[in-house]
């Protein structure tokens, strides 16, 4: 375990000026992913230690724990990873152009017949295909992503008052933020071969389904089911033992607290962004659990 640096005392500022300097280091999210982290982000950054060597976040999304952590400015380095190369291309294209996805992006409307448009396309450039998943997230119903056997995003177009398309300096910030990461497609395990101890992972997995009737969530067609979770459990345990520190969030089920009793998983109530059925928007429980942790 990292033993946790004390953070440094600053010289005596204003509360307008704190706010203003918190305001310029916060990094925002450039997509809306499913099971985002926004409002358990506090939680999940008590947990992880206050200086990171290198930081691994494999199953990115919104990466809404990477944003946050830059802004801390916890960690040397970082490594993003996701199974979805859509999701990759997007980070990619800021990271190396971030100018060409704003340019692309800024000509693109908010309208239906535009939208079914834009997502027949299939453009061949990195900075137009970012361009392409960056528009569909803002203007796709409730900013699903989900192809069909094909691979085609197969999203209807969403309902919304006036969805900024492109947000340049979110856009710019976040691009500024990637400068220097590696962003891989890879599996989970895959990747947390290379940590070691002074690094920490946070694990943000499709969740468990919370009831036997509710199926478990599926990506290109591969449900992420309980042999999955069961692996995933095995990752945790291995860097557990290699001194690593690793944070994983899950939803409260029996299995997720069998896999991780050893841990003693931890329950938090969590406020739900997306979900397809309004009336189960509300708070729910969820799991943290965390070895070798921060906090
Ligand atoms: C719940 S989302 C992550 C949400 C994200 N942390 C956020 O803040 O928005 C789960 C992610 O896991 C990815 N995924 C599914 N199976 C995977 C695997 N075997 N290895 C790596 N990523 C995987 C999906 O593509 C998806 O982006």
């Amino acid at each position: 375990m990292l033993p946790s640096s004390p953070r440094k005392p600053r010289a005596a500022t204003t509360i307008a000026e704190n706010t203003k300097a918190a305001r310029a280091k916060t990094v925002k999210p450039v997509l809306k992913w499913a099971g985002g982290k926004g409002r358990l982000a506090p939680r999940i950054l008590d947990k992880l230690p206050e200086h990171i060597g290198t930081y691994f976040e494999p199953f990115v999304g919104g990466a809404a724990i990477f944003f946050a952590l830059v802004g801390e400015r916890r960690f040397e380095r970082a490594v993003l990873s996701d199974k979805n190369p859509d999701l990759v291309t997007v980070y990619r294209a800021l990271q190396a152009d971030v100018d060409g996805v704003i340019r692309h992006l800024s000509r693109l409307k908010y309208d239906e017949e535009e939208y079914y448009r834009i997502r027949a396309a299939k453009p061949r450039a990195r900075a137009a295909k970012a361009a392409r998943l960056l528009y569909l997230n803002k203007t796709g119903y409730n900013g699903l992503y989900r192809v069909n056997r094909a691979g085609e995003f197969n999203v209807p177009f969403g309902r919304y008052k006036n969805p900024k398309i492109c947000d340049e300096p979110r856009l710019r910030k976040a691009a500024q933020a990637l400068q220097d990461v590696r962003i891989e497609v890879a599996d989970f395990a895959a990747i947390c071969d290379e940590a070691g101890p002074g690094d920490a992972v946070y694990f943000d997995p499709p969740y468990l389904p919370v009831s036997k009737t509710a199926r478990f969530a599926e990506y290109f067609n591969q449900p992420f089911d309980l042999p999955e979770h069961e692996r995933l459990a095995q990752t945790f345990g291995d860097l557990a033992k290699r001194g690593v520190c690793a944070v994983l969030s899950n939803s409260d089920t029996p299995d997720t607290r069998r896999l991780y009793r050893a841990y003693k998983p931890q329950k938090v109530q969590v406020a739900r962004a997306i979900n397809s059925n309004p009336k189960a928007r509300g708070a729910v429980s969820e799991l943290l659990v965390a070895v070798n942790a921060g906090g």
